[in-house]
């Protein structure tokens, strides 16, 4: 499986990967629309391309397909606008109905694409043998519950906006975290740079040794998302390495996760009864949040970023 799209919906894929690698155990691969498309890829007949966008309208994407198509691939789209270009050239499309999305920043596209992901992995995992039919079941209950799981997330309004009043005015922020915690932490810092123009950077903790850790001086905010337990022990440790050097920490985790004495500044915490899998829905919403919260407090209009535009239907 190969999935091509670019910027949030790109990390959309990177989230979902990690659900259909997991699930069905199939290798998947995510790439960026527009390197895809010059990149004389290794597709053939038995590649499906499955295609994220939620304009349909994105011309990298649209390029991307091309070149995929003609090497054979089958290509599943996941989009939002219905009918639009990416919808009618794939040989199949899933619907997201997520509505119109209005603001530049997309954010209902992104959380429906993962969930689309999630239900499409679970679908095959099932049909592919690699998950009884109770896992799926289970799978399925967290999945009905999603909506009261998202309201929780959205309920740290309060806590979020006392969060942003902090660091609005750094001029440079990290977000951390591990596997999907990572795939979150790229959504969660390309939405903050989008609409708050504060630089940030998203980096795999376990990179951090290999470059990023030079940049780590008193003060500097450091979001570490922590949410999975197969790498929370690496991720902590990687958390302390930061406060080491005087960064401060703001965690994001589940609701009970205890860390050692001082080692965070300020936690946000994921109150979720779900399945790990998951737990990137209710945690991205958070991180939106932050970003919302950062922009109106920097006076910019959240919703219309400067230089960007909704569809990127040129190159
Ligand atoms: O319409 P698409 O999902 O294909 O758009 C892809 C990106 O242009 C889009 O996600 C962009 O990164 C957003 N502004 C992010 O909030």
């Amino acid at each position: 499986i190969v999935i091509p799209a670019c910027g949030s919906a790109y990390y959309a894929g990177c989230a979902g990967k990690y659900t259909i690698e997991k699930l069905c155990r199939i290798p998947v691969t995510t790439e960026l629309a527009s390197e895809l498309r010059y990149a004389d890829p290794l597709i053939d007949g038995h590649t499906l391309l499955i295609v994220l966008s939620q304009s349909g309208e994105t011309a990298d994407t649209i390029a991307a397909i091309r070149e995929a198509q003609s090497k054979g691939a089958y290509v599943l789209s996941i989009v939002n606008v219905v009918g639009s270009t990416i919808a009618r050239i794939s040989d199949d499309v899933i619907y997201t109905w997520a509505g119109p999305e209005i603001a530049v920043a997309t954010t209902k596209g992104y959380t429906t694409q993962v969930s689309v992901l999630y239900l499409l992995a679970l679908y095959l995992g099932e049909k592919r043998g690699c998950l009884s039919r109770e896992e799926a079941a289970k799978l399925t209950d967290d999945l009905m519950i999603l909506p009261q799981m998202v309201q929780r997330a959205i309920d740290l309004n309060p806590q979020i906006a006392q969060l942003a009043e902090r660091y609005k005015n750094n001029p440079s922020l990290f977000f951390i975290g591990r596997n999907v915690d990572y795939a979150v932490c790229m959504e969660g810092s390309l939405k903050l740079k989008e609409i708050s123009y504060i630089h940030s950077e998203a980096y795999a903790a376990g990179e951090l040794k290999h470059g990023t850790i030079s940049h780590i001086e008193p003060g500097i905010p450091v979001i570490t998302v922590a949410t999975q337990a197969n790498v929370l022990a690496k991720t902590i440790s990687n958390m302390e390495e930061v406060k080491a050097r005087g960064g401060m920490i703001i965690a994001v985790c589940r609701k009970g996760t205890v860390f050692a004495e001082n080692s965070v500044d300020l936690t946000l915490e994921i109150d979720a009864d779900l399945d790990d899998m998951l737990v990137p829905l209710p945690t991205v919403c958070a991180l939106q949040l932050i970003a919302y919260y950062t922009s109106v407090l920097r006076g910019i209009d959240p919703d219309k970023p400067r230089n960007l535009a909704k569809a990127v239907t040129t190159e």
